[in-house]
């Protein structure tokens, strides 16, 4: 090269760095950073805190609301989630946003006179909400780890409101879809209804929304919880709603330990009770590598024996998880090794067993499509695993008049009755029945993985009971086989809840030489569309991310030295 190009070139190198270093404050320490988020205007604003020196919590927030103005079918400042935490000194925190019941509910609240589920009570409408915790879990976060102001936080999620942003195919045809639904619900307004179809590109307003996150933005947490946002609520719900304000008055986010499992040299953390997620992940993982075979991806013999160990799991799921402050869940002993270890010996290698055969183990203790996933780095080493939702798509589909947003229908995660399945087929008993302000059981499965006590992975999902069967194969596809993030979150996956008894398949991902094989061995199969997004990080001698092709999902590396 002309020395005179080369010196241009060190001194617009040495200009850039400068410019960097004064734009990120750490930049001359930063590593990576990155963002995996649910939607592309989502990961643009998370990107856009990164860049501005914010942790991955300030990040995390405000991510949340962008999700809540450009994914509403999931985003949400109406319903709950739960984010794991990790410092970059690795002690690591989870954080319980998740719904509450309200104090006038009751254990059969959705049963009529003769005990019989009435239906979609639980599903649709007013009677459907639990009480939001998004907001709460913001502030929360935000007091103990958040370092930029909440008006730098909150002000792209009010401007991408504002101004709107463009609706992709998938979101004009869902909007469609669900018209019926959003005019049943809410008789007096209008929100994402249009006189003619949604269309890709059309550009969806939420000024009524601005208007919401700008009051929040400027009187904080009271405003929903107890002031002119609480009020309005109750109003908009009228008088067939059960919520009061005593109900917004005594929420509260709570910071709980994390679930932490040890496998080999890698180090589990996930979300506690009330999620099933991170004692369920643990269970999968402990009884597999418990097996210590062999085996191929996706081989018959590989799908046969991590459905035979999904179903116990999901059998002790139905019967000792719930909300842990309301009842006993015997954690350490359900991840316990040596019961793990028995519980796996009832694994038949050639033939299934009959979920009717299965039972939820014996314990000796003594009591003492929709959600959305983003997983975040930041400059300095810190990484967040949020999944947050309003359950099933746009929740309890019932907005709040004049304040532009839907409310969750979170209730049906309880055991509405013994034995009955809820929208994900899931079934449930005392640990997880209706009580007045007790948490319903989820299936969200925020996680962090360490190996050699580094940050490794970032990763969870969407997807209702197969979230945690998602998780499970997205690590094993890693750590077991090698496979980049991008693959290893893409690879078909196959999921058994033992109850119904049979393997669901993602639809034209396996070969019918597959499947036909695991019908002869006596197994159930139903194909599905598809199953999960898994929003993921991996860390190794650079930043790696994967955003799932299932949906609208988009990733971006800040950095990678
Ligand atoms: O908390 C739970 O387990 C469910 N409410 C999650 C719902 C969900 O993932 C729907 N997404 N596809």
């Amino acid at each position: 090269m002309h020395r005179s190009k080369k010196v241009i070139l060190i001194v617009i190198c040495v200009s850039l760095g400068f410019l960097l270093s004064k734009i990120i404050p750490n930049y001359n320490q930063v590593k990576y950073a990155s963002i995996v988020t649910g939607h592309p205007e989502a990961t643009k604003i998370g990107e856009y805190i990164l860049n501005k020196g914010g942790n991955a919590v300030d990040a995390s927030i405000a991510t949340q609301l962008a999700l809540a103005v450009c994914f509403p079918r999931a985003g949400n400042i109406g319903g709950g989630g739960f984010m794991i935490y990790r410092t970059k000194d690795g002690d690591s925190y989870s954080l319980d946003f998740r719904e509450k019941a309200p104090k006038k509910s009751t254990k059969n609240m959705y049963l009529d006179s003769i005990g019989n589920v009435i239906d979609s009570l639980s599903t649709h409408g007013t009677l459907s909400i639990g009480i939001p915790g998004t907001i709460s879990g913001i502030f929360d976060a935000h007091e103990k780890f958040g370092t930029m102001s909440i008006k730098e936080l909150f002000d792209p999620a009010i401007e991408l409101a504002e101004n709107g942003f463009l609706i992709n195919e998938r979101q004009a045809n869902l909007l469609n879809s669900y018209k019926k639904d959003f005019i049943k619900f809410n008789p007096n307004n209008k929100y994402f209804i249009k006189n003619s179809n949604w269309k890709k590109d059309d550009t969806l307003i939420q000024t009524d929304l601005a208007n919401t996150l700008k009051i929040i933005r400027d009187e904080k947490r009271e405003s929903f919880y107890n002031g002119i946002i609480t009020k309005k609520i109750i109003k908009s719900l009228g008088d067939n709603a059960i919520l009061t304000e005593f109900d917004f008055q005594n929420y509260h986010s709570i910071w709980r330990d994390p679930i932490k499992t040890k496998i080999n040299n890698y180090n589990i953390i996930s979300m506690p009770p009330p999620s099933s997620g991170g004692i369920a992940l643990s269970q999968l993982l402990l009884m597999f590598f418990d097996l210590d075979l062999n085996l191929k991806h996706n081989e018959v013999k590989y799908i046969h024996l991590l459905t035979e160990i999904e179903k116990l799991v999901y059998a002790d799921r139905s019967k000792y998880l719930g909300d842990n402050d309301f009842f006993y869940v015997p954690t350490n002993s359900l991840i316990d090794k040596k019961y793990l270890t028995n519980r796996v010996k009832k694994i038949n290698f050639s033939k299934p067993t009959p979920s009717a055969n299965i039972n939820p183990g014996e314990l000796n203790y003594t009591e003492s499509e929709e959600t959305t996933h983003f997983s975040i780095v930041d400059s300095y080493g810190n990484s967040a695993s949020v999944t947050t939702t309003l359950n099933t798509n746009f929740g309890s589909k019932v907005f709040v008049d004049g304040l532009g947003f839907l409310l969750n229908n979170e209730m049906d995660d309880f055991s509405i009755k013994p034995g009955t399945p809820n929208t994900y087929g899931l079934v449930g008993s005392e640990a997880n029945s209706i009580e007045p302000e007790k948490r319903m059981l989820s299936s969200m499965t925020p996680t962090i993985i360490e190996k050699n006590n580094e940050l490794f992975m970032v990763l969870g999902s969407p997807g209702g009971s197969t979230i945690i069967t998602s998780v499970f194969q997205t690590i094993l596809n890693v750590i077991l086989f090698n496979m980049d993030i991008q693959n290893a979150v893409n690879a078909p996956r196959f999921h058994h809840q033992w109850i119904p008894n049979l393997i669901y398949m993602e639809k034209n991902s396996f070969s019918t030489k597959t499947i036909d094989s695991l019908k002869l061995l006596g197994h159930k199969i139903k194909e599905r569309e598809t199953m999960g997004h898994v929003n993921a990080i991996h860390i190794s001698d650079k930043m790696y991310v994967g955003a799932d092709n299932r949906g609208s999902n988009s990733a971006s590396i800040l950095f990678n030295k």
